[in-house]
Order: C-alpha cells, then structure tokens, then sequence
C-alpha cells in the first residue's frame, strides 16, 4: 500500500510542485485520467460529424463540417461556416502535430468550400461578395432559405485562417503550386470579402444582435495579416489586407478599461461574453509579447477581462455554488443569456482554460510576467497579495503565480470533467442546476475546443500569424475599405 503511494506521488511529481495540497494532488491525477480518456473521444467525436463518411451525419456533402446530428430543439443539421472554420483548424493541426491520416478530410473541407462560396443564398452571391456572409447551409451545400440572423461576417475571416494554415504548411513541404491553385483562389475571396465589408454591421458570432462584434473585428484583422503574407508566398497581393490597421484600431474601441464590451449596441447587457475570451483564443500568437492591443491571452486586458467574465456566472449558475472569485467556474456565453435555459457552456468553459494555457505558454517563452494595475485584480484572486511589476522565471513570485494560473486553468478542465456524461458525449450546454447535458447533443464545436485546449495545456501551440508585425494602431481611426473582385473557385485536384 505504502509503496502504491509513493508510486502515485511520483508519478504526479509535476503535479505536486504546482499545487502542494494533497486533495488537490488526487484531483489533479482524475484530471489526468479524465484527459487521457476524452482525447479519443473528442477527436472521432469531430470526424463523426463530418461528410460523407462521419458516422452521425448521413447525408452531409464530401468535407463538410456539420454542426452538430441533432435535428430538432434544437435542429443543428447545418453546416455553419464559423464552426466548420474553427473546427478544421483545429484539424489542420493535429495534421500538423504528425496526424497525416486527416489530409485528405482537410482537402475535402477545402473542395467544400470552393462549391459553398459560389452558391447564391438568401444574404447575396459571389459577383459582389455578399454571398460569402451567409452563415450556414444545407449538409448538401444547398442554400438555407428561412429566415436567419445573416449576414455574419466572422465566417470568411474564419475559413480563410483555417484554408492558410493548411495552405502554409503545403508550401513548407514545396507544393505552392498546390496551394496556389486549390487553396489561394477560395482565400482570395474570403480576403476580399473581409477588406470590403468589415465596416458593415454584422450578427454576432451567438447569431442574435445585429451591429458591431468583437469576435467579428478580431477575427478579420488576423485573416487580412495572415492573408497577407500568404499573398507573398504564393507571389500574389492581396490589396484589401491594406486596411488591416484600421481594423485593429476599431478593435480598441471595445476596450472599456478593465472588460471588453463585446457588443455594440450593447442591447442592454454589460458586454461581458465569451465573444471576447474566444478572441483571445482564436487570435493567440505564441511569438507575440503580452500585447494589449491585439488581447493577447498574457496580455493585462485579457486577463483583467477573464476575471470579469468568469465572475459574472459565479452567482448566477446553481452549479457554482462554492466556486468563489479565485476558484474555476463554469460559464457561458454571457449573463444574461437565455437560450436553450441559458446555461453554461462547455466550449467556454474550456475556452477560459485554454486561454490561460496560452498566456503560460507566453510568459515561459518570455522569460517573464507583468503585473500591473490592469491584472493586478486577476492575480488577486489567485494568490493574495500581489505586488505590480515584472518577474524573471528565476524569481519566486513567477513560480507561485504561474503555478496558481495552471491550477486555475486546470480548475475549468475539471468543472467540465464534473458535468460530462460518463459516454464523453459533449452537448452544447449542461444546466445551470443540475449540470446534465442540454441543448444540441455532440457538438462539433464542444468537441474541437476540448482539443486545441489540450494541446496548449501540453504546450502544443498553433504557428504564429505575424501579431507582432501587426500591432501598430494608426493615430486616427479610419473606416475604410477596399472594393473587391470575386471569382468562382472550382475544387482542388490533389
Ligand atoms: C438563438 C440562439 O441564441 C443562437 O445562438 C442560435 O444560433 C439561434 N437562436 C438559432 O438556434
Ligand atoms: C448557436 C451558436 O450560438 C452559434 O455560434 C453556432 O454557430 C451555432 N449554434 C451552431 O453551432
């Protein structure tokens, strides 16, 4: 019995270093076990949903990303371009990470889109871009006619990061001409679309208010900065990725001074939304500093902003109960949601875990984290009293405040641990009373979250985009945009 222990302590060495309390200890190990065993799941979890030979999704088109098998309260039976362009990121890299068995699902996302884009739907067609912001579509790459929160200019921006991120690593391997053919023309587009209409009002990425979203703004400017220099690669130009700058100097204005407000008109909520955390995610840039400007997950307001977020479910989520400032929670997408019971959410809930992964990732490349008075309520929380100012890896200080950030990243991974069923099916939601699984049943989304926030808590981090490149705001702000030309792409031969 005795030698048991002093096996399992150290087998959880690392574990114990980073958390000295021993019912912390025990927690930390079912973690690990927890991780080890939803890995699988989630990963034929995100292949079962997709066409035409995932398992759930009888019916969906070669390569296209369903959001989710169920077909009735609520019907998720589509494919949304922000969830397939946020999945099939996630699938280019584990291609990346050495899964080569995904390449050819990743050229029939590609093919997918080049038929998606040239079909004419209820927001407009390709001849002026309007098409491209659609939101969803029929499995079969029909259009959806009723009627919908649309257009949602997230989706362009979104496809084109996940199309550049396969494209790139096509022309580290020497096959731009690949690239250049299948992928380039489909990008081109999305570009396009993104430096001529991302000064237009747009729904939310939630599908639900209409004007302007942080989510959106962020979004749009990594596309255009990476778009870029794709451009370059391939030795084409792309003229709209000019007006990235003013999209960056937009993005600002959402910043209230300790919170994002992620909306504008705010319609009545605080602002405070996972729309934000989900940035700092989606635009993290492992070669960038903590900069503020581009939220960085280091960065002081992302940081500031996560603490506001995570507080406001605190007190209004029964599940919450005991899970005091300082200590994971399970949250949603904001407050005062009430959809499908206005739950939380498991993709936010591992949303404010990856984004403190990342920033621990940041601060261990940079040798050093920043306290100041922006963070200094964040880390509050975590340790006590904490001192502004900048602490080298080699100090104490470092070392307790990291070790309290990846316990309280770690502190989400378990809330969702808690409330996932024992199958590892992730749904949409789990109640805010009871913690049992609502809403849409295997969502694509959940499950694609629960991998990249795996990876980056094993360090595994995504290529840098150039943030670091594309951190200047312009002195003035200015709304401008640039007409684009259009084409019809045709699909890829590989
Ligand atoms: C309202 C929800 O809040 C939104 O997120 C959802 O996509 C639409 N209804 C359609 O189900
Ligand atoms: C509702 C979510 O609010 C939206 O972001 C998502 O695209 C759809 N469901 C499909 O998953």
């Amino acid at each position: 019995m005795w030698a048991k222990t002093l096996f399992l302590i150290n087998a959880f060495a690392g574990a114990v270093a980073a958390s000295p309390r021993f019912p912390m200890h025990r927690r930390q190990s079912d973690l690990e076990a927890f991780i080890q065993k939803q890995t699988p799941i989630a990963k034929q979890g995100v292949l079962n949903n997709i066409g035409d030979e995932g398992s759930l999704v009888q019916g969906a088109a070669a390569g296209i990303v369903v959001a989710s098998p169920s077909k009735d309260n609520p019907d998720y039976f589509y494919t949304w371009t922000r969830d397939s362009g946020l999945t099939m990121l996630g699938v280019v890299e584990q291609f990346l990470n050495g899964d080569s068995s995904l390449e050819s699902l990743i050229q029939a996302y590609v093919d997918s889109q080049a038929t998606q884009q040239g079909v004419s739907n209820p927001s407009g067609d390709l001849s002026d871009g309007s098409g491209l912001g659609e939101p969803k579509f029929m499995v079969d790459i029909s259009p959806f006619t009723d009627a919908w929160g649309r257009p949602q200019r997230d989706g362009p921006a979104l496809r084109a990061s996940a199309l550049i991120s396969y494209g790139n690593s096509l022309i580290s391997n020497g096959k731009d001409s690949a690239a250049l053919k299948n992928i380039w023309p489909i990008v081109q587009n999305d570009l396009a679309y993104v430096g001529q209409y991302w000064n237009q009002s747009t729904f939310d990425l939630w599908e639900e208010v209409q004007g302007s979203s942080f989510f959106t703004t962020a979004v749009q400017h990594k596309a255009l900065v990476e778009g870029n220099a794709f451009a370059k690669a391939l030795g084409q130009t792309c003229d709209s990725c000019a007006v990235a700058p003013q999209i960056l100097c937009f993005l600002q204005s959402y910043w209230d001074g300790s919170g994002v407000v992620s909306n504008t008109p705010t319609n009545g909520r605080t602002g405070l939304d996972a729309n934000s955390v989900l940035t700092s995610i989606h635009t993290f840039d492992p070669e960038a500093k903590c900069d503020d400007v581009t939220f960085q997950p280091c960065s002081s307001r992302a940081l500031s902003n996560h603490k506001r977020f995570v507080d406001s479910f605190r007190d209004i989520y029964t599940v919450n109960q005991g899970r005091g400032a300082g200590k994971a929670a399970a949250v949603g997408r904001y407050a005062e949601d009430t959809y499908q019971g206005g739950n939380p959410w498991y993709l936010t809930t591992l949303a404010a875990a990856e984004l403190l992964y990342d920033a621990l990732y940041q601060w261990d490349a940079q040798g050093t984290l920043t306290v100041n008075d922006v963070s200094q309520a964040f880390f509050q929380d975590l340790v006590g009293n904490v001192t502004a100012g900048d602490y080298a890896k080699s100090s104490a200080e470092y070392k307790s405040l990291t070790a309290a950030v990846k316990s309280y990243a770690d502190g989400f991974v378990s809330v969702v641990q808690e409330y996932t069923p024992s199958d590892g099916g992730l749904a949409e939601q789990f109640t805010r009373d009871g913690g049992d699984p609502a809403s849409a049943v295997n969502l694509t989304w959940s499950f694609a979250s629960f991998l990249t926030a795996m990876d980056r808590r094993d360090g595994t981090v995504p290529p840098s985009w150039g943030a670091s490149a594309a951190n200047e705001v312009p002195s003035e702000c200015s709304g401008e945009t640039v007409t684009g030309t259009y084409a019809t792409p045709s699909p890829g031969t590989w």
